[in-house]
């Protein structure tokens, strides 16, 4: 990019800036001089252009007639304002993997974080070492095998995939997380893998993610950024219902009631300052505060990740994609959210959520996150086929955690008392005690039978922890052996109960 910073002078932020933690002692160390002169230099915001470059006049003359609408989207935006154009974005080394040569200039198609970094390096280095710059990684992940083999077939074929693609991956999985972008020669795009603006999008210039994936082109609005739709692109559904459970939530009533109070266009947008009337998701995990600048690290506020089979601290999941997150104890992201709720409430109230939320976490957790994960492991080797998704007990375990362990857990910690339990612990106690326990049972008879003495041990293994499990505190109900104490008490509360309020 040296020839274009020459010719227009940008200002580059060389180095990197601080973590972004605003609260509580930096765990890294002291922000030094430099960190200080780049926060500085940040905060005084991108640099605009003192005119129009002649090469954008010349992108500009043409597309105003090929694509009308993309021209008078850029043309009513913030960058059409500071004179930054068609060609400051889209410029290219001949040498970029991803070079197009286009009457007369080299551009590419793709504008990654890195182009976007020219201007925006704050943003950019706190996007880059954030969960979502890395969500394409999932490319190996079990669920994949779901999107390109269980549900899918390689009968998408492309240039640059002779052997094919899953339809299913590239029209799903693919459009949140990101594709591998492919380049063709002389620069156009396989069709498998753009369009594509999916969040860890793997990007031609090595960079991983987009920006699109939620400034949406050619406008870049923070308003639209701002509107708990555009999160709802892809957090939304029965694996991480998180737009639902806002909708459902006080805050998206309150945000729906009085959208049109929410200020969501004003440059400067802090809560309390601004707007006080909703929360949306950028408030809680992005936005500015009184005592925060805006982060583009989405993980900075957060003291959970409920995303794995059992909840683990953030920065344990951080510290396994190599994120500088890693360094981030989970105790200084609750006290970064904390900070934007006290604008609207006071302590005792978000401490106690935090109780009530904590609680459901560990319910989850002990009660059928962990013992679930134990029986499924011992039950692998009685399984008919051995592969993931071939029997029915691997599709049970798997909707327990992945999708019903997931909603109780999200909606509890985002005030979503219907997907906590109606779409949550309630599913999660039907699929334990009548899918997946009896499914057990199934295997443990066979593998008892089986002439295979392997299978007669792991039968024996498996029985044995089914017996643990259910006689325990949590489940012994299941057995009809509950506490007779408990039951007492129970009895009797549910007469006082009803002495008290009739029927
Ligand atoms: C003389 C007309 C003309 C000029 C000048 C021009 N373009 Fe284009 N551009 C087009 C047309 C026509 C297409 C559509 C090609 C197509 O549909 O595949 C296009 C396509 C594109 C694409 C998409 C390419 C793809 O394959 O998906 C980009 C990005 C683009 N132009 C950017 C620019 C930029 C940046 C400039 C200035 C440096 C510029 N254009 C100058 C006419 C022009
Ligand atoms: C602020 C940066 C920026 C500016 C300014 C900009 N673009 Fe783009 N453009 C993008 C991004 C981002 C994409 C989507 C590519 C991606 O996701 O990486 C894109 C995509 C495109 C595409 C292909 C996608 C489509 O929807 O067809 C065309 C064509 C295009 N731009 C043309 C232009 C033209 C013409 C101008 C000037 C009028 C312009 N761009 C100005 C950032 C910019
Ligand atoms: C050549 C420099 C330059 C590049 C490259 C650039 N921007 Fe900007 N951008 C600016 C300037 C200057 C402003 C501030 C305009 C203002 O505040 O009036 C801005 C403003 C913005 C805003 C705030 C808009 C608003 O409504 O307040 C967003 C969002 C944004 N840019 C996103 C991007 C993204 C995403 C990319 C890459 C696809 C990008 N920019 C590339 C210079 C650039
Ligand atoms: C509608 C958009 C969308 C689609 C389609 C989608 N995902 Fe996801 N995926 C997400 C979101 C959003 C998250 C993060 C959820 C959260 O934070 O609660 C996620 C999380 C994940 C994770 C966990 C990552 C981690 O850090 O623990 C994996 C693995 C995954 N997805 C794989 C896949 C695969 C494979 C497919 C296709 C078979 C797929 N996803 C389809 C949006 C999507
Ligand atoms: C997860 C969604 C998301 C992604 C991805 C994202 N942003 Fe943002 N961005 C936002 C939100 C939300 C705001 C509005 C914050 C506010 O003003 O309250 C914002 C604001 C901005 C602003 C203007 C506000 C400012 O002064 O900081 C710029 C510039 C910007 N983003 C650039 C980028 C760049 C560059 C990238 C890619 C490296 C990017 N964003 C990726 C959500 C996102
Ligand atoms: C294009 C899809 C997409 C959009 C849009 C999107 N996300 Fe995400 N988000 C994901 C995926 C995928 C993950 C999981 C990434 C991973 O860990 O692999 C994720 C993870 C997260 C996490 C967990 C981060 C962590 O450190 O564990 C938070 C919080 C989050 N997103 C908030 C938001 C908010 C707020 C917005 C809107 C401003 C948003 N996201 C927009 C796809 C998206
Ligand atoms: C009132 C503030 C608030 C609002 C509004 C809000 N969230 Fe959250 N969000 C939270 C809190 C609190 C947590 C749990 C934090 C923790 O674990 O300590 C959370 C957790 C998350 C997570 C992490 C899930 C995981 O896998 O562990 C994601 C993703 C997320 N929110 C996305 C969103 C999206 C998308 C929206 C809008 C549709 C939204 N949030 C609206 C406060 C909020
Ligand atoms: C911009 C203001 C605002 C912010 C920020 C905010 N809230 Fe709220 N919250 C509200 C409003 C308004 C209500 C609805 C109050 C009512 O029903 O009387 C509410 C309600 C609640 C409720 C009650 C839910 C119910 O169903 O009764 C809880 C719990 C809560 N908020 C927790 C939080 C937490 C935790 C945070 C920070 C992560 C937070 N809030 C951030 C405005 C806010």
């Amino acid at each position: 990019m040296k020839r274009l910073v020459a010719s227009i002078g940008f200002v580059i932020l060389a180095g990197s800036a601080a973590l972004a933690v605003v609260l509580g002692p930096s765990p890294t160390s002291a922000p030094s001089a430099v960190a200080t002169a780049i926060t500085e230099a940040a905060l005084a915001g991108p640099f605009g252009l003192a005119e129009m470059s002649k090469e954008s006049i010349e992108c500009i003359d043409c597309h105003k007639k090929e694509s009308r609408g993309l021209y008078q989207m850029w043309g009513a935006s913030k960058h059409y304002g500071a004179n930054v154009g068609c060609y400051e974005c889209h410029v290219a080394e001949r040498d970029d993997s991803d070079a197009l040569e286009h009457y007369d200039e080299t551009i590419s198609i793709i504008v990654s974080p890195k182009d976007c970094a020219r201007c925006h390096e704050k943003e950019a280095e706190e996007f880059l070492g954030s969960h979502h710059s890395k969500a394409a990684r999932i490319l190996g992940s079990l669920d994949n095998v779901l999107g390109e083999v269980v549900e899918g077939n390689k009968a998408f074929v492309t240039d640059g995939f002779p052997d094919g693609n899953s339809a299913a991956a590239v029209n799903g999985c693919w459009q949140c997380h990101g594709s591998q972008v492919k380049v063709l020669p002389g620069g156009q795009l396989d069709p498998a893998t753009w369009p594509n603006t999916g969040i860890g999008r793997l990007n031609p210039d090595g960079t991983e993610g987009s920006c699109s994936a939620c400034h949406s082109r050619h406008a870049f609005t923070v308003e639209q950024a701002r509107h708990p739709d555009n999160c709802g692109k892809c957090h939304l559904g029965p694996d991480h219902p998180q737009k639902e459970i806002y909708e459902e939530s006080k805050h998206g009533i309150a945000f729906f009631s009085n959208v049109d109070r929410m200020n969501l266009d004003s440059p400067k947008w802090v809560v309390g300052e601004d707007y006080w009337l909703a929360p949306t998701c950028a408030t809680c995990h992005v936005s500015e505060t009184k005592n925060q600048p805006i982060t583009h690290d989405i993980g900075m506020r957060i003291s959970w990740n409920n995303r794995p089979p059992l909840s683990v601290r953030p920065e344990v999941s951080d510290a396994k994609m190599n994120l500088p997150g890693a360094n981030v104890p989970w105790q200084i992201r609750r006290q970064n959210m904390y900070d934007v709720c006290l604008n609207c409430h006071n302590e005792t109230w978000i401490d106690n959520f935090y109780l009530q939320y904590d609680a459901l976490v560990t319910l989850y957790n002990d009660k059928f996150g962990g013992p679930a994960k134990d029986l499924y492991g011992l039950a692998k080797p009685l399984r008919d086929v051995p592969v993931n998704f071939a029997n029915h007990i691997d599709w049970y375990y798997w909707e327990l955690w992945h999708h019903e362990g997931r909603r109780a857990r999200h909606g509890a910690s985002m005030m979503g008392p219907d997907y906590t339990h109606w779409h949550g612990t309630y599913h999660i106690a039907e699929n334990f005690y009548m899918k997946f326990v009896p499914e057990l049972r199934d295997l443990i008879e066979k593998g008892s039978h089986s002439s295979d003495a392997d299978k007669v041990a792991a039968a024996e293994a498996l029985q044995a922890k089914l017996d643990e499990v259910l006689n325990s505190e949590n489940h012994r109900w299941y057995l009809g052996k509950m506490d007779p104490e408990e039951q007492a008490r129970r009895k009797k509360a549910a007469e006082d109960f009803k002495a008290r309020y009739g029927h």
